[in-house]
């Protein structure tokens, strides 16, 4: 367990994931169309890759050592009635078959159907316990949900609290107090694309307030340069750049 989450959390304690999933339940998302073609050259400036076991199998070099972390819930889509009533897709057979160094599975906090999701969370920890497997529980927030420090708290430690070895959430103003009451290790996601200079400010934030990293998704591979938002994200997470120097950087890659 602790040599896998070594490979996704740096000896700086901090960590790049790339989020490149969105296919679950999005299809062929934007900028994921010809995914290899996306996905390939930011792989070097990743510390891991967190996807799906079709895109895997279908767009990856296997000789390619980035660590993985496995979707393993999904079942709805975003055109259907009841998006992230997730349960459980991949078995945890496939998922050592795989070689993955984490899985990742959403728990919908809050919803009608929390339940349901968390015991898959649940389920799954305990499959993925007895290989020495790490979760990172993704802390999803439905249309209808506040996403606020209190929810967003409440999420993050409910998940550490079943069990989850990282949490993935979003990044809410006063993040520091839902980083302070969770005793796992949490990444951001990216959200919706917004301009580069915000997503690398909100990136900065994060991290200020105790976040181990990001994992960002949209915001890399649908920016108008994605080697260059990547560059400027990991200088963020393991560099102690500014927002500015970030942004400087993302800026003077772009005109490569
Ligand atoms: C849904 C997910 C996404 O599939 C994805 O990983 C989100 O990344 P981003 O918001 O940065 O595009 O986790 O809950």
């Amino acid at each position: 367990m602790k040599n896998r989450l070594s490979r996704i959390i740096k000896k700086d304690g901090r960590t790049l994931m790339l989020a490149v999933d969105h296919g679950y339940f999005m299809g062929p998302t934007t900028g994921l169309e010809k995914f290899d073609e996306t996905v390939n050259p930011l792989i070097p400036y990743a510390d891991a890759l967190m996807l799906t076991r079709g895109a895997l199998r279908n767009y990856v070099d296997p000789s390619n050592d980035i660590p993985i972390i496995l979707r393993v819930s999904g079942g709805t889509s975003i055109i259907g009635k009841e998006l992230l009533h997730e349960g459980i897709i991949v078995s945890i057979e496939d998922a050592i078959r795989l070689n993955a160094s984490a899985i990742a599975f959403s728990i919908m906090v809050g919803a009608d159907f929390e339940r349901d999701t968390i015991l898959g969370l649940t389920q799954y920890i305990d499959d993925a316990e007895r290989y020495g497997i790490p979760v990172l529980a993704v802390t999803a927030v439905g249309r209808e949900m506040k996403r606020d420090a209190k929810y967003i708290s409440l999420a993050s430690r409910m998940a550490a609290e079943l069990g989850a070895h990282m949490v993935k959430t979003y990044y809410v103003e006063g993040f520091e107090k839902v980083v302070e009451s969770c005793p796992v290790p949490i990444v951001i996601a990216g959200g919706k694309k917004i301009p580069e200079q915000d997503a690398l400010k909100m990136a900065y934030d994060a991290i200020q307030a105790g976040a181990a990293g990001v994992d960002m998704g949209r915001n890399i591979f649908q920016s108008s340069n994605p080697v260059a938002m990547i560059k400027a994200v990991r200088a963020i997470v393991h560099e102690g750049a500014t927002p500015k120097e970030a942004f400087d950087i993302f800026k003077e890659e772009s005109k490569g």
